[in-house]
């Protein structure tokens, strides 16, 4: 290792110290010769500080059980339903694996417990279907995962869940693992399945918004993709909505996964992220109309230049939508110049009904740090009405149009708007898409 691999490593350290990451291990997993690698990593985490939650599955052990006894069992995973005899063997296969678990950790002086920490009730009946033993979870019992944590005990929580009158129910690990991390607010879950993350044309997805990531989700389903995948996909983009920063899919089988990808910037599986820019988004090419309706208004009184169909849709990836409740509230453009490093913020509007709730600053504040992602060094904005508001709530100065880069100049003076040029350095710290932390 480097000492710049060091470096590298370090600057992440007091971002995580003290945060909690649960780290989903499907069955596979555990009995796999690569656990014995994911134990040696756990304790890394565990040396800075980070306060680790395992989930883990044992759909492969209830597999293996129901074919040795040569039994049918009802479903593995957890996500249909679970017969008394697919009960039973669930039972069996989660103490062996929790067994495992315990030993691995212990074998890496990791004190760790069994965590009863889920609460559940029956799934019911779904599509006429009872799924008698299949729970679904009610609540988390914090308060004593917290007790673990605070006192450097690693919860381990298995698929199972029990109700107020001491029955077993099965509950799927993925689930369980985003009803943790929401309860106890983690700041990643880390699914370490035997899948290689989400790939596309032969090339792992090493990142994915919310809605990107529903997306997918929503093409994939039923068109190839290994359920367990779907299903962690499905879950993280949950999780994400429910206030979980970063959601990892990753190999368990590969060597040093779990370090590479919460220690590197480009990590090695696919991360799922939510942010506070999360309801601005691409604009598609079914939006181009609605985004010419909604700058409208502020086109006719000279606020935003005029922009034709065919103006936006030549450079369609510049422009971003703010989307609440399915209704564009506004837009912002950003268009590069990367030849002197700068990038041009245009066509910001916020439609009036929302106006002054901060939208407005959380568009230019998402361009800026957009520009600083994409290696901008300045950011500049035309502006004939707004450039108040670029210099009181953006921290911009005026400059002189001679700032501009050359083709954007000659634009300017055919124009004739006779715009202030305002100008900043583009945000230079905190990248909003490529961040593992
Ligand atoms: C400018 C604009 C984007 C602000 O959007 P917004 O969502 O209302 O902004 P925010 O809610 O984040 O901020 C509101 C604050 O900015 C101030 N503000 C809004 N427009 C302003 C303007 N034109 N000049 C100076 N200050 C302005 C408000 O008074 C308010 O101040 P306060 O927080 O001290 O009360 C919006 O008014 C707009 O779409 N204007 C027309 C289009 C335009 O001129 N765009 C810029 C050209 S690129």
């Amino acid at each position: 290792m480097k000492v710049s691999d060091l470096r590298g490593i370090l600057q992440y350290v007091p971002r995580f110290r003290e945060k909690i990451f649960v780290v989903a291990l499907d069955g596979e997993i555990v009995a796999s010769p690569n656990f014995s690698n994911i134990l040696l990593d756990l304790a890394v985490l565990r040396s800075l500080s980070i306060k680790v939650i395992l989930v883990h599955g044992a759909a492969m052990q209830i597999t293996q059980l129901a074919a040795e006894r040569n039994v049918a069992i009802s479903n593995a995973d957890g996500t249909g339903l679970t017969d008394e005899q697919t009960l039973k063997l669930g039972i069996e296969a989660a103490t062996n694996v929790m067994n495992e678990i315990m030993q691995g950790l212990t074998s890496v002086d990791l004190r760790a417990a069994y965590a009863n920490a889920i609460i559940a009730h029956p799934a019911g009946i779904l599509g006429g279907v009872d799924q008698l033993h299949t729970g679904r979870v009610e609540r988390v019992d914090t308060k004593s995962l917290h007790l673990f944590l605070n006192e450097g005990i690693t919860p381990v929580v298995p698929p199972m869940g029990f109700d107020g009158e001491g029955r077993t129910f099965r509950v799927n690990s993925d689930g369980v693992a985003l009803e943790v991390a929401e309860a106890m607010q983690a700041m990643k879950i880390i699914y370490l399945s035997a899948s290689e993350g989400l790939w596309v044309n032969g090339e792992v997805v090493g990142q994915l918004s919310i809605a990107e990531a529903e997306d997918f989700a929503k093409k994939k389903r039923g068109a190839g993709l290994d359920p367990g995948l779907l299903s962690k996909l499905d879950h993280a983009a949950r999780a994400c909505r429910q206030g979980v920063a970063r959601v990892h899919l990753l190999n368990g089988l590969r060597d040093e996964a779990l370090l590479s990808e919460i220690f590197s910037h480009e990590g090695i599986g696919t991360m799922i992220y939510s942010n506070e820019y999360q309801q601005i988004r691409r604009v598609f090419k079914k939006d181009v109309r609605g985004v010419m309706a909604l700058i409208r208004q502020s086109v006719n009184s000279e606020e935003l230049v005029k922009r034709t169909r065919a103006d936006i849709m030549a450079h369609l990836e510049d422009y971003w939508v703010m989307e609440i409740d399915r209704t564009l509230v506004g837009c912002v453009a950003l268009h590069l110049y990367p030849e002197q490093q700068m990038a041009e913020l245009a066509c910001l509007y916020v439609n009036k009904h929302h106006e002054g709730e901060g939208y407005g600053r959380k568009l230019m504040a998402f361009a800026e740090q957009l520009a600083a992602e994409k290696g901008m060094k300045q950011i500049f904005a035309l502006s004939t009405q707004a450039f108040n508001f670029f210099q009181q709530k953006g921290g911009y100065s005026e400059a002189t149009p001679d700032a501009l880069p050359s083709e954007r100049r000659k634009k300017y003076d055919a124009s004739a708007r006779n715009s202030k040029v305002m100008i900043k350095p583009a945000a230079q710290t905190v990248a909003l898409e490529t961040s593992r932390a």
